[in-house]
């Protein structure tokens, strides 16, 4: 009986693909209710083991069950080990930028403005300007479908899968509503100096905004996941909008979870009828206040900026009614009811006029801004180094565009944003597919592009370049025009060159006197006599500078063949046993040290007379056992081991034996000295004792040893 009734009331469950369908939805429920708890409200409601159960047996069954997967599955918080790229998505809204200001007077007129010309039938609001990325979310049904950066503001690329990890993004509303939330995407400041603690020099970022839109556009979202990246929505566009004004808007985007900033001030007539506002909207945490405070609330915001724990650039003074927004309507490019007050004048404004191509002695290839003359902290730009290919995509930066630029540390220039699109129909840049200077089609490894013909005529420059420059073998004379002018003339092919080279055929070319060949001949000849750590520098293997050349000698790698019987027998650990030694730098020294090319270079530098090896020092210390042959026997009390006492007697020029014989000069007897004791003795061998010995190389005998308990 029992058994019927529980095949009645099991009668829905009796398929077993339901089942497993609602066992998903289960998982998926519990999982969501999960992450919020721990991302949002930092709280645990279960330990990390009986989580990752739930988790993995939800991972498992997606697998299997593809057609069950909800488009806001929690697994996605997790992103994907998959590589992707970011379609273009044409945005549904045209997503504009703001009217800037650069003074808090020019927010207070354009207040002023608006309610003059309103008869005071209007309020404000004046939000934080978040510095991060300008990120559209496209819900459909409730679902969140598309995550679209601004790109030119009509086409952006689509990073979907990156913005499903943030935690803080609901996967679905609290609403089946199609909707369109424009906000900004960021990380905080005590995040970012996390993150960019954990690089190197070379690879930390200058600001959180930077390292923020990198993640955004990491290939991998797993890798995503891993940055802890936060976003504010500050407006938001649906089917049947009837919000009278923007506080309306921000309730409701709060309302349907997503996630809005606290930090507002909303400004009417007194600060009572606005708190009034405030509280009907259910949006307790702003800030009430009267248009007579907004002069005093600008200013406080810019004091506190320093304290909040994520970076502002601004403020952004929005007009609040609906109505009246739509009367003051827009610009091509910006809204006429909101204008954004940037605490900093930008160091600069200027046009990208073209994009050049640089190509570097490793083939690294860099794409440099030409940008029309700006100056900046009172130094004239005109060229700025774009790195590669990644760093353009989180510019969104196209020939043409007006960017704002600045000097990094003070001295280097560089491109901070882009303040307004080209309107040259020029969609952002693309590297070229192959080198410039050669044709050769160029290789993508990490995130920067390379020419990798070792002929390439421009690599080949570059590299002589090098080799000559001052911190380098410093050859004075070999300029870049010399250079240049030695290999239009077909003297120079490459750098052993250098030390065959005729000279005097300059002299057939202009602006060449025999004065200054000459000079030329003996700067060549004096930099023969380098040492070993400046020509190891020189060659040009990655990563192998002065600093890291210096640290490899003294390391023990006292010559190049050492170093190169490391590289062939790909011994790493030797390098990395070297303080300062990564195992990245030794890989790609052994990867250079084993290419044909250096080994052909390292020949012919040699065969030159370079210097390959570590000259020997010699010891300053008196050569008293010159000639003399020592052999040691027995123990010794001030000596760790036998091998130091040999150094001593070799560092002052004695040899060292390890046998007795009539040749052997002098036997040093320790204690419990044996049959090569009785030996010397018999062969007439001079015998010196451990204390005589100490006493001969003026080293104080070691404390003396504890006397046997026993
Ligand atoms: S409103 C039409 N509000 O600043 C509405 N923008 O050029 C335009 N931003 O691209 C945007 N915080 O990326 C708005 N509270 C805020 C903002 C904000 C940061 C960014 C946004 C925009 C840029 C201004």
């Amino acid at each position: 009986m029992a058994l019927i009734v529980f095949f009645i009331y099991n009668k829905a469950m009796t398929n077993p693909l339901e089942m497993i369908e609602q066992e998903m939805r289960d998982l998926e429920a519990r999982l969501t209710e999960l992450q919020r708890a721990y991302y949002l409200d930092s709280r645990s409601l279960v330990s990390d083991q009986q989580y990752d159960k739930l988790f993995d047996r939800l991972s498992h069954l997606e697998e299997l069950y593809p057609q069950f997967k909800a488009p806001d599955s929690p697994t996605q918080r997790v992103g994907s080990d998959l590589n992707s790229d970011f379609p273009e998505f044409r945005h549904t809204i045209p997503v504009l930028s703001l009217d800037k200001a650069y003074s808090a007077q020019t927010v207070l007129d354009w207040f002023s403005k608006a309610q003059a010309k309103f008869s005071n039938n209007l309020s404000f609001v004046l939000e934080e300007k978040i510095d991060g990325i300008s990120m559209v979310l496209y819900y459909e049904k409730g679902l969140l479908m598309h995550a679209v950066t601004r790109g030119n503001g009509i086409i952006g690329n689509e990073v979907t899968q990156n913005i499903k990890t943030m935690p803080s993004i609901p996967l679905r509303l609290n609403e089946p509503i199609d909707l369109v939330a424009r906000g900004e995407v960021y990380l905080g400041k005590a995040d970012f100096e996390r993150l960019n603690s954990e690089k190197g020099e070379d690879e930390a970022y200058a600001n959180p905004r930077n390292l923020a839109a990198g993640a955004v556009r990491r290939q991998k979202s797993s890798e995503t996941a891993r940055i802890p990246l936060s976003m504010f929505v500050y407006e938001g566009f649906w089917d049947g909008m009837e919000s009278t004004d923007h506080i309306a808007i921000l309730s409701r985007l709060k309302a349907l979870g997503l996630p809005t900033n606290p930090h507002i001030a909303y400004f009417s007539l007194n600060a009572s009828l606005s708190r009034q506002r405030l509280d009907e909207a259910g949006l307790n945490e702003m800030k009430a206040l009267g248009f007579s405070d907004i002069e005093q609330y600008i200013r406080e915001k810019t004091e506190q900026r320093k304290a909040l724990p994520y970076e502002i650039d601004g403020l952004v003074a929005k007009v609040n009614e609906i109505r009246v927004r739509e009367e003051l309507g827009y610009t091509e490019h910006h809204p006429r009811w909101a204008i954004a007050y940037k605490f900093e004048a930008p160091q600069a404004e200027t046009v990208v006029q073209s994009i050049e191509i640089q190509v570097g002695r490793t083939g690294r290839v860099t794409p440099v801004a030409r940008v029309q003359k700006a100056n900046v902290g009172g130094a004239d730009i005109q060229r700025i180094t774009l790195h590669n290919q990644q760093y353009i995509n989180e510019l969104e930066l196209a020939i043409g565009d007006t960017v704002s630029i600045s000097r990094r540390g003070d001295v280097i220039p560089a491109v901070e944003s882009v303040t307004e699109k080209n309107n040259l129909g020029n969609t952002t840049y693309q590297m070229p597919k192959s080198c410039p200077f050669c044709g050769s089609g160029l290789v993508k490894i990490g995130a920067h592009h390379f020419c990798p013909n070792t002929q390439c005529k421009e690599r080949v420059k570059q590299k002589l370049i090098f080799f000559c420059d001052r911190s380098q073998m410093d050859i004075e004379g070999l300029s870049t025009k010399t250079i240049e002018d030695l290999i239009k003339l077909g003297l120079i092919k490459d750098v052993p060159d250098i030390y065959t080279c005729d000279f005097k055929a300059l002299l057939s070319v202009g602006g060449y006197g025999e004065r200054s060949v000459s000079l030329l001949e003996k700067a060549v000849e004096k930099s023969r006599q380098n040492p070993y750590v400046k020509v190891l520098s020189s060659l040009g293997l990655p990563e192998i500078g002065k600093k890291a050349a210096s640290t490899l000698i003294k390391g023990g790698f006292k010559d190049i063949d050492s170093l190169l019987e490391a590289a062939s027998s790909n011994a790493i650990e030797k390098v990395t046993a070297i303080d300062q030694m990564g195992e990245k730098t030794a890989r790609s020294l052994f990867d250079s040290l084993n290419s044909p090319q250096m080994r052909q270079l390292i020949d012919e530098l040699r065969n030159q007379g370079l210097h390959f090896s570590e000259e020997e020092k010699q010891s300053d210390l008196e050569q008293i056992f010159s000639g003399q042959a020592w052999c040691i026997t027995g123990s010794l009390d001030s000596f760790s081991s036998r091998e130091l006492a040999e150094a001593e007697i070799e560092k002052r020029g004695g040899k060292a034996v390890s046998s007795v014989s009539s040749r052997t000069s002098v036997l040093l007897a320790g204690k419990n000295a044996g049959s090569k004791l009785d030996k010397a003795s018999e062969l007439g061998v001079k015998i010196v004792s451990e204390k005589e010995f100490l006493d001969l190389i003026g080293m104080d005998a070691a404390s003396p040893i504890e006397p046997d308990l026993f």
